[in-house]
């Protein structure tokens, strides 16, 4: 069995520093060594987005500029479009039936997206979207599936309808594997949460320099440093967490530093604000490439897109025979 990454994105803003790190960065390694389909979630995003179409239009190629500027190539990765693959929606009713609607709304990562959206009456759609993300995941049979760690309870539910099919019809789905990042939630800056456009705490892929410093200098610290010379607590501080991701060899020299009040919160910040811009710096020059040709980035997704609807249809071949459901072949 070759192994395949499947992932995704939701279309609802452009992806940020959380987003690289806990997963793009990880795609990006890895598409050299696995077949690697890239997911541009439209139907997903609708969930929450229905009333406002444009944004998900929009969206759909920032978050493509997003992979492209961030080193995924697309000779080697395939970047599709989820609504554009119609046995994603055929695979979602099937597996509807192996899960109930209490599971749904025990899901931990549904619960917690349902409170930070004020807890409002859910949609039908947007309580089943695990259920589509398994759809989006198995058509191709994808063994990999690199994402940030709250999606974690996704991919248990992914496996537990393998498992259904699998014994129930015949063995022909594949239990996927989540990969996370290496700092999974990266947090925002703000300090208090994790890093998230909704919360207004983060920092997108396709900044400006000047953005970068901008926010960094606004970032909040450890609020017991009031002169350079008090001892910091890193361990919560935001800045330092960025430390630990974006410039992990002076990052032991910092915590140090900022323990024993020898480095001030400016400099610190400075010194971040650099390694964020060295890594951000190439993905600009890539962007603007890509964004100067919209052509270009459209023929990508137009022929990823046909790619992975050839799979899909193969897999959807197969599910309808081992349901029974082939009814005049
Ligand atoms: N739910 C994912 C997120 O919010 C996006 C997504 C949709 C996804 N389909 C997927 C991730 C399939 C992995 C596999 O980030």
């Amino acid at each position: 069995m070759k192994n395949r990454i499947l992932t995704g994105d939701r279309v609802t803003g452009k992806l940020h520093l959380g987003h690289y790190v806990g997963s793009l960065k990880n795609r990006v390694e890895l598409q050299h060594q696995y077949e690697t389909y890239l997911l541009l979630a439209d139907v997903q995003a609708l969930t929450t987005h229905f009333e406002n179409p444009e944004l998900i239009k929009e969206n759909l190629r920032q978050v493509a500029l997003d992979y492209l500027a961030a080193g995924i190539d697309p000779e080697k990765s395939t970047i599709f479009v989820q609504s554009l693959i119609p046995e994603i929606a055929e695979l979602t009713a099937y597996y509807s039936m192996f899960v109930t609607v209490n599971s749904l709304k025990h899901n931990p990562t549904i619960k917690a997206e349902a409170r930070a959206r004020g807890n409002s009456e859910m949609n039908y759609g947007f309580l089943g979207y695990p259920i589509s993300q398994t759809a989006d995941i198995t058509f191709c049979k994808a063994t990999l599936v690199p994402v940030g760690e709250d999606q974690i309870p996704h991919i248990e539910q992914t496996r537990k309808i393998v498992r259904r099919f699998n014994q129930l019809y015949k063995p022909i789905l594949v239990e996927p594997t989540a990969l996370v990042g290496e700092v999974p939630r990266l947090v925002g800056l703000d300090g208090n949460n994790k890093m998230s456009k909704s919360m207004g705490n983060a920092l997108v892929l396709d900044s400006t320099k000047d953005e970068v410093n901008e926010k960094i200098k606004k970032a909040k610290t450890d609020p017991s440093r009031i002169h350079k010379n008090d001892p910091g607590n890193p361990e919560i501080c935001p800045i330092y967490a960025y430390h630990q991701a974006f410039n992990k060899e002076q990052s032991n020299e910092i915590f140090e530093g900022c323990k024993k009040g020898q480095i001030g919160c400016m400099e610190c910040k400075q010194k971040i604000a650099g390694s964020i811009n060295d890594l951000l710096e190439p993905m600009r020059d890539k962007r603007n490439q890509y964004q100067n040709n919209p052509k270009r980035v459209d023929e990508i997704l137009m022929s990823g897109t046909e790619r992975a609807r050839q799979i899909a249809k193969e897999t959807m071949l197969e599910v309808r025979e081992a349901m029974g459901l082939n009814y005049f072949s």
